[in-house]
């Protein structure tokens, strides 16, 4: 027995310490699992590359523009070829018949902007959208005077001039040969075309190009574009005249001749693409280079950075009440002054550009700030049309990093949904950035303010946002984004999420969204992007709040100095995406 016993209590102590011992193991694996599950589903990888990588709504596309940059081309060679092969991959917003913006930054940090926005043709006049004395939505944004000239193919062929190192033609070739050899048509693409169809019925030419014989195109069946193969061959061996001269020039002014529009092949020679300096102003010691005007976005992107310095975000937390509530106020300040300020320079030269982009500013704007209440805007003399969420951004850094942020766009998804007969392209419908006419600002959404009213070769007032960020002299960020008056809000937030909250490329791109444009008084946020408590907590301090399916689409590059390599956030808020890398 006194043999037996202490063996008896050992092995109870054994079980039981046992027993503890599973249960402390199955805790710690069940922590264990938890854990990882947290890590791997709350976390996200960003595509890694030492050299470069061009990150883009298609990612037949962005393998074109890699495919550049491993064939020895820089930044600016990748973006041209990219833009082009985009024109064809991306036909709802890569374009030729439309316009856009781009930011350039050296490695050395020399800086500049190419602005190709469209412009109005010569006949364009502040009432040109109202039939007898009434604002008519159609022509502003569904008609053939809803057509800007063009400025992609002069904006593109002046920065690689600029910056250029590949012959211009290999850097359209792989655009020839996607459009006349044609490419697959990804479930993506399929979904897109099925839907635009409907409104295309009037234009043949559209019809002809983006139908199979009529019905949609099914995923998996191939895509091919003549006519703007060789539209894109002369624009290959001829330069910018291969588009604003010869027989393309003569193919545009035809289809507007016969529907009633107003660009002539005068208004297409005197098209010129503009390199402008980038609105510059710094956030937590990191640079800001952005787009300046005719676009609002670098502008407005500033005031909000700065009226934002002023705010302990890091402490506040992402998605927090708190910080949602700051970052609202400073959003709905910097549309107010976009709408009141803002237009082309050329036209509007006494801009406070310098006032609204200034620390100074920001302070008084910061002191009027309730912690505790939302302001209320007031419809003072404007409020804000309607905008499309079509448009296309990509990022572009190559070995040297060099980088590259280009936005450009249709206005709408397809643009106007006019291709032009026997050219193969689809014609923008920018001249809807256009204010609606003079003095007609209404409780519905029209402005009438005079700074961005349409007249004779003037740049219609944009959001497009394509930014670079550095830091210590370094490249940091590359970042833009899709989504009209959205886009300003969308890169705000990817760069506030990496700098504010540490967050990779990925995880920069993948955090909700939200926005505020002064009128309407309230926030959008995407679906599941704020908690039902901060959600009633934003509710209690005032705000109304509406729920949107996504914002934007933003395509980045975030460059990490310490590793020397370069990190990419794919947006999958849009199917197609992806990553080329060198
Ligand atoms: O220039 C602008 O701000 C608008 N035309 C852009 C349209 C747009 O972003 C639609 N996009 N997703």
């Amino acid at each position: 027995m006194s043999m037996a016993t202490p063996p008896r209590i050992a092995s109870n102590q054994m079980i039981r310490l046992l027993d503890a011992g599973l249960r402390y193991s199955a805790t710690f694996a069940v922590l264990l699992i938890v854990f990882v599950w947290n890590t791997v589903t709350l976390a996200a990888d960003p595509v890694r590359a030492e050299r470069g990588m061009v990150v883009s709504a298609s990612e037949i596309a962005s393998e074109v523009g890699a495919e550049v940059l491993r064939d020895g081309g820089n930044a600016v060679d990748a973006a041209v070829a990219t833009a082009f092969a985009l024109a064809v991959t991306h036909p709802a917003a890569g374009n030729i018949g439309g316009g856009g913006f781009l930011v350039f930054r050296s490695a050395d940090g020399e800086v500049v902007c190419y602005d190709f926005r469209e412009m109005a043709p010569a006949a364009a006049s502040p009432t040109m959208f109202l039939t007898e004395g009434k604002y008519d939505y159609g022509k502003h944004h569904n008609s053939h005077l809803s057509v800007g000239v063009p400025g992609t193919v002069d904006g593109l062929h002046l920065a690689w001039k600029d910056h250029g190192c590949l012959r211009w033609r290999r850097l359209i070739e792989p655009a020839i040969a996607l459009a006349r050899d044609g490419f697959e048509v990804s479930p993506g693409l399929a979904e897109s075309l099925s839907g635009v169809l409907e409104s295309m019925k009037t234009y043949p030419a559209s019809m002809a190009q983006f139908s199979n014989e009529g019905r949609p195109y099914a995923a998996g069946e191939i895509l091919k574009q003549p006519d703007l193969a060789k539209t894109l061959e002369r624009i290959a061996s001829q330069g910018p005249s291969g588009f604003y001269d010869g027989i393309t020039a003569r193919l545009i002014e035809a289809e507007m001749q016969a529907h009633g529009g107003m660009i002539t092949r005068d208004d297409l020679k005197h098209y010129a693409a503009i390199r402008r300096q980038p609105v510059r102003g710094t956030y937590r010691g990191y640079d800001i280079i952005s787009m300046p005007p005719p676009s609002s976005g670098g502008t407005a992107l500033i005031e909000m950075l700065n009226i934002l310095e002023g705010y302990d975000l890091r402490e506040s937390g992402s998605g927090s009440a708190a910080t949602v509530h700051h970052i609202a106020e400073a959003m709905r300040r910097a549309y107010a002054d976009r709408a009141q300020y803002l237009g082309d320079p050329d036209f509007n030269p006494e801009m406070p550009i310098a006032r609204l982009i200034s620390k100074d500013y920001a302070k008084i704007l910061h002191g009027t700030i309730n912690n505790d209440r939302a302001s209320v805007s007031t419809p003072t003399s404007f409020d804000w049309g309607y905008e499309s969420d079509e448009t296309t951004h990509f990022s572009v850094v190559d070995a040297e990093r060099n980088a590259v942020s280009l936005t450009y766009t249709l206005e709408n998804s397809y643009g106007s949904k006019i291709v032009v007969a026997g050219g193969g392209f689809l014609l923008n419908n920018e001249m809807g950035d256009f204010n609606a006419a003079p003095d007609l600002t209404t409780a519905e959404g029209l402005i009438g303010t005079p700074p961005n009213l349409a007249q004779p070769r003037k740049r219609m007032l944009s959001s497009m946002t394509p930014t670079i960020v550095a830091k210590d002299g370094k490249l940091f960020m590359v970042t833009g984004s899709p989504g009209g008056r959205t886009i300003i809000n969308t890169v705000l937030l990817t760069i506030i999420n990496a700098i504010d909250f540490g967050m990779n490329a990925q995880e920069a791109v993948d955090a909700g969204r939200f926005h505020h444009q002064w009128l309407p008084d309230r926030i959008v946020y995407e679906r599941f992007s704020l908690s039902p408590e901060t959600i009633n907590l934003l509710q209690a301090k005032g705000h109304s709040l509406k729920e949107s399916r996504r914002q934007g689409v933003a395509e980045i590059i975030i460059f990490d100095a310490a590793n020397d390599r370069i990190e990419g956030g794919i947006d999958r808020r849009q199917q197609d995406g992806g990553a080329g890398i060198q």
